[in-house]
């Protein structure tokens, strides 16, 4: 057995998008499965909790990890195989998501073109099923393959296995802390139709005066949707919207409306409603505001950013304050999106 090459008492600082300077007790990057395979068979390090760290763009730092933090690095993409309806493309779990997307594109393959310019890993995209513009991970996923450090084995989940569900899966739930994703495949359509529904797309197509878009077209336009209303991470500290819309029931949603004629909200497909949780922290004043180096960004609402030397817990006493105005103004409760530690 190799020595592992772990590193203690390291800074996290450059590996969380919100720019916290937390440490993780020992740190190992993780280059595939031969590396798990030894950690889950090291003594010290098998017992040690363990974080699963991709690109930390979903991930709010409150303090030191005193566990194992494993930074997926196996990066690589290849297309796989096709069938009548697909190309199937394979992606390792540290591959950088927008670089993933662009690729696709650059081979002339559409299909995650809503989701150009989300932070984060390939990896991370199954967790919290990321979406962005009337698509999510899920529309496009196919299959992944996990380690799974209980039993020691790899898994191969396919998408119904998964349980995807809004910013939801199986790996925030039972398999939270036990699977680690490898590589993930997507089945990405040879019939492909732009997904152009969502009116900030629509109206930037219009704008570029573009009636029969491309793959390429539709990633350009959320490109630049995406630069103008949200924060770059590398600017910024941030891990893009802070909350989740919350989903209210149809009644709920009716007495609000009642009060509030202005609520935005979207009914699904199951009858209950998403509100949009930007709105509801606009209304209580928030927008651009601080508490200490913690901010609410000024262009929109949902993003909590950090302006410069922030800790962990000054955002999650933002965060805090800004939930319980929610509450009280609309009995709404808000749930945050990334991962607290
Ligand atoms: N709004 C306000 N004030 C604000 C922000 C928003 O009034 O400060 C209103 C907007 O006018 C709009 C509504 O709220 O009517 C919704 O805003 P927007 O379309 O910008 O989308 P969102 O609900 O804020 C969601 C996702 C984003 C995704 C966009 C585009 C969640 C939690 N967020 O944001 O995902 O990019 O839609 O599809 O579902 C992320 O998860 O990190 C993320 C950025």
């Amino acid at each position: 057995m190799f020595p592992i090459p772990v590193q203690r008492d390291f800074s996290l600082r450059h590996l969380n998008t919100f720019g916290i300077d937390a440490k993780a007790a020992v740190y190992l990057q993780v280059d595939g499965i031969d590396t798990l395979l030894a950690v889950r068979n090291d003594k010290e390090l098998s017992m040690l909790p363990r974080l699963i760290l991709g690109g930390g763009s979903n991930l709010l730092l409150t303090q030191d990890f005193p566990g194992l933090v494993l930074h997926m690095r196996g990066a690589g993409i290849r297309v796989v195989g096709e069938d009548e309806t697909s190309v199937y493309v394979t992606a390792g779990a540290g591959e950088t998501w927008h670089r993933f997307v662009q690729w696709t594109l650059e081979l002339g393959l559409g299909g995650l073109e809503n989701l150009s310019l989300i932070p984060g890993s390939v990896g991370a995209a199954p967790i919290q099923n990321i979406g962005a513009y009337g698509v999510e991970v899920k529309d496009r996923f196919h299959s992944l393959t996990a380690f799974d450090f209980v039993d020691g084995k790899t898994l191969t989940l396919d998408n119904a296995a998964c349980r995807f569900a809004y910013r939801d899966s199986i790996f925030k739930h039972e398999l939270r802390d036990r699977a680690v994703v490898l590589d993930v495949t997507f089945a990405l359509p040879k019939q492909w139709q732009a997904n152009i529904n969502y009116a900030d797309v629509m109206q930037e197509l219009s704008a570029r005066q573009i009636t029969s878009p491309s793959p390429r077209d539709v990633a350009d336009a959320v490109i630049s949707i995406r630069t103008r209303k949200l924060p770059d991470p590398a600017q910024i500290g941030n891990a893009g919207s802070f909350f989740k819309n919350p989903i209210v029931s149809a009644q709920q949603r009716d007495s609000l409306l009642a009060l509030h004629p202005q609520l935005v909200s979207y009914a699904q497909p199951d009858g209950s409603c998403k509100l949009a949780a930007g709105w509801l922290i606009d209304q209580c004043g928030w927008k651009g505001r601080s508490l200490g180096a913690a901010g609410v960004y000024e262009k929109q609402a949902l993003v909590l950013v950090n302006r410069g030397g922030a800790s962990g817990k000054e955002i999650a006493a933002l965060a805090q304050a800004i939930q319980a105005d929610v509450q009280a103004r609309f009995g709404v409760r808000l749930e945050p999106e990334p991962v607290f530690i």
